[in-house]
């Protein structure tokens, strides 16, 4: 059901050299899309040539940056039906200690490259009739010490998702979130390696076990696929169940 719906079309996945975006992109590629991988990790290349896609090498911090992947994927397939808003950045700090140019970071990584990458792709998202996938984070709406700056990108992203359902709808393009919990990532690594810190979450996970990046990349296919066709503005936990304990 979900893999055939997405045969034939092209995605663009952010931070897709990443331990869940690159999951995400074989994911799509195994279900048939042309996928484009966009990442400031130069893995890009291998992992497009692996999944037969395209990569794009670039700092989406960039102003420019988002603007231009548009244009390339357009003259290199010829058109846009998923966007997949995953590149992120976590600093762990008190949100009081923060660097201002970590905030600024956060902020830019986290929030505003989606927003502007969105704003670039709508017009061929609306020709298309396709679909944007952010990913947010349990910390959205949970107060988790330690990652507070982190937690309010991921709200913030995840209101605009909302926001973005509401006004690109009647443009027939839907926008919707998956909020992980804890995957085991090179971004979660150094944190689960504390004494205690894995145990102390597992408790928490009534599945009993942290997330792989397949377990995303997988809701993430049936969100942008025709099996999620009713499906605006959601904001779904993939999480094992941990934001409900
Ligand atoms: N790992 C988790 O437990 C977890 C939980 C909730 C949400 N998330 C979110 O999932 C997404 C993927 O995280 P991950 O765990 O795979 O981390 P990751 O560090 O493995 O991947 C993040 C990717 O984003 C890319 N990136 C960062 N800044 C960039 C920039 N300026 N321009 C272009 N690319 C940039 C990195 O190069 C990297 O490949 C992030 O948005 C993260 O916040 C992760």
């Amino acid at each position: 059901m979900t893999t055939k719906s997405v045969a034939g079309r092209t995605a663009v996945v952010t931070g897709g050299s990443g331990g869940i975006g690159s999951a995400i992109v074989r994911a799509l590629a195994a279900a048939g899309t042309t996928v484009v991988v966009v990442d400031a990790d130069e893995r890009a290349g291998a992992l497009a040539a692996e999944v037969g896609g395209h990569a794009i090498t670039t700092d989406l911090t960039d102003a420019a940056a988002p603007q231009r992947v548009v244009d390339d994927v357009i003259a290199t397939t010829g058109s846009l039906d998923v966007l997949v808003n995953g590149a992120g950045v976590q600093v762990r700090t008190t949100a009081v200690d923060i660097a201002a140019g970590d905030w600024d970071r956060l902020l830019a990584v986290n929030l505003t490259a989606a927003y502007r990458l969105t704003q670039a792709a709508v017009k061929p998202l609306a020709a298309a009739r396709g679909s944007i996938v952010n990913i947010v984070s349990l910390s959205a709406d949970r107060a988790v010490a330690g990652i507070v700056p982190y937690g309010a990108t991921k709200a913030a992203l995840q209101q605009l998702t909302k926001g973005l359902a509401v006004e690109l709808g009647p443009m027939g393009v839907r926008v919707n979130a998956v909020a992980p919990g804890y995957v085991t990532t090179p971004m979660t690594e150094p944190v689960l390696e504390k004494p205690g810190f894995r145990d102390r979450v597992l408790s928490r996970i009534p599945l009993g076990r942290l997330a792989d990046g397949t377990d995303i990349a997988d809701v993430v296919t049936f969100l942008v696929s025709d099996a999620a066709r009713y499906v605006t503005g959601a904001v779904l936990p993939v999480d094992g169940g941990y934001s409900i304990t």
